[in-house]
């Protein structure tokens, strides 16, 4: 029987999430099932989207219940296989618990390694992961980029915004950003490659509209929204007619926030706008082609990824809840030993 040591949501958050909602915890795991693997978890992906999961509202997934580990995407090494497709000591990246092992059900989140890459295992959970495909399939399956077309992103400096704009630079587009502050312009500019950046605190609605219409004036053709809310409404009449809008994520809206009336609801008639969300999952036949993208991306020195990887699952909760203290840029893991 093995001990886990594991985070465990303690609280339903209510507005802003703090530390007190999460407590480290132990707890003896139950064998895989039929169909399961057991890993020791090597790496913990840490996720804004997670913040979905710990309300009672149905969200992608199930909510999380109060007294449950909180789940999020992990690195592991099988060491226990109940499915014929993985054998012990693969490397598997799954949905999984945010402790020292997991049960995974292998689905369309949960993929081998490649343990003959020359890539370090963070760039197997980052940039080849999750975070990669989803940039790579988002803007251009769903935002269909075209070659000297402006496309704007929201939460640029976070780990999929860094690299959908990247990704746009190859694709022959001119990359704008949105992110918070001067540091994090400066980072979008010199370090991810983006044209021009918005530096959206501190400003009203119609600043912000403003400053999105200065830096993009031929129009926007596609808009890569991380954030939703008021960055939402204030780019929706600078789009082009017959512009894209990709719903990636709201990061804006994850702690109940009530969202802003959005007075511009009316330009996605107006300029016959295409607003569509998307999920990785949809994209699983496909993984192999993103892989293959981003690995030439990387080789090529075209791409830039930015990693922050900490130490021990003790802060894995800090790191959690710092997401949405906008202290964070690129991607956050764990690292466990
Ligand atoms: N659809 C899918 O399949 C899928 C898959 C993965 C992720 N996602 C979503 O994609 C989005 C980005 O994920 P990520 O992993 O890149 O997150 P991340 O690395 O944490 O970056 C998110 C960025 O959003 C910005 N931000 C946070 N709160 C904000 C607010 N209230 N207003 C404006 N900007 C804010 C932060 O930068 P600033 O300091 O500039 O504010 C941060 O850098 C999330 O919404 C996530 O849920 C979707």
């Amino acid at each position: 029987m093995i001990h886990n040591r594991y985070v465990r949501l303690r609280s339903r958050p209510c507005g802003k999430i703090g530390q007190d909602d999460f407590e480290l915890s132990s707890m003896a795991l139950p064998s895989p099932e039929q169909g399961q693997l057991l890993l020791k978890n090597r790496l913990l992906s840490i996720d804004p989207g997670v913040r979905n999961l710990l309300g009672a509202k149905e969200g992608y997934l199930p909510p999380i219940a109060v007294g449950a580990p909180v789940t999020c995407s992990v690195l592991g090494e099988v060491i226990q296989s109940r499915h014929d497709a993985f054998a012990e000591g693969d490397l598997v990246v799954g949905r999984g618990m945010m402790g020292e092992y997991s049960v995974v059900t292998p689905d369309a989140l949960c993929w081998k390694v490649d343990k003959a890459s020359a890539h370090t295992l963070s760039n197997a959970l980052g940039v080849l992961g999750n975070t990669g495909r989803t940039a790579y399939f988002g803007l251009l399956e769903v935002g269909r980029p075209e070659p000297g077309g402006t496309v704007l992103v929201s939460g640029a400096s976070g780990s999929v915004g860094s690299l959908v704009g990247q990704i746009a630079r190859i694709k022959g587009c001119r990359a704008v950003g949105i992110a918070g502050g001067e540091q994090k312009c400066r980072m979008l500019r010199d370090e991810f490659g983006f044209d021009v950046a918005i530096d959206y605190l501190g400003k009203s609605d119609e600043e912000l509209h403003a400053a999105i219409v200065a830096a993009c004036p031929d129009g926007i053709d596609v808009f890569f929204d991380n954030v939703g809310g008021r960055v939402l409404d204030s780019t929706l009449p600078a789009m082009n007619f017959g512009g894209r809008v990709v719903l990636c994520g709201l990061i804006s809206q994850y702690d109940g926030a009530s969202p802003p009336v959005m007075a511009n609801l009316f330009m996605i008639v107006a300029k016959a706008l295409h607003v569509r969300g998307f999920l990785l999952p949809q994209f699983a036949d496909r993984y192999d082609e993103a892989v293959a993208f981003l690995e030439g991306a990387i080789a090529r020195r075209e791409l830039y990824f930015r990693e922050e990887i900490l130490d021990g699952l003790e802060a894995a909760i800090p790191a959690f809840v710092r997401q949405f203290n906008a202290s964070t840029a690129g991607k956050t893991m764990v690292q466990l030993s």
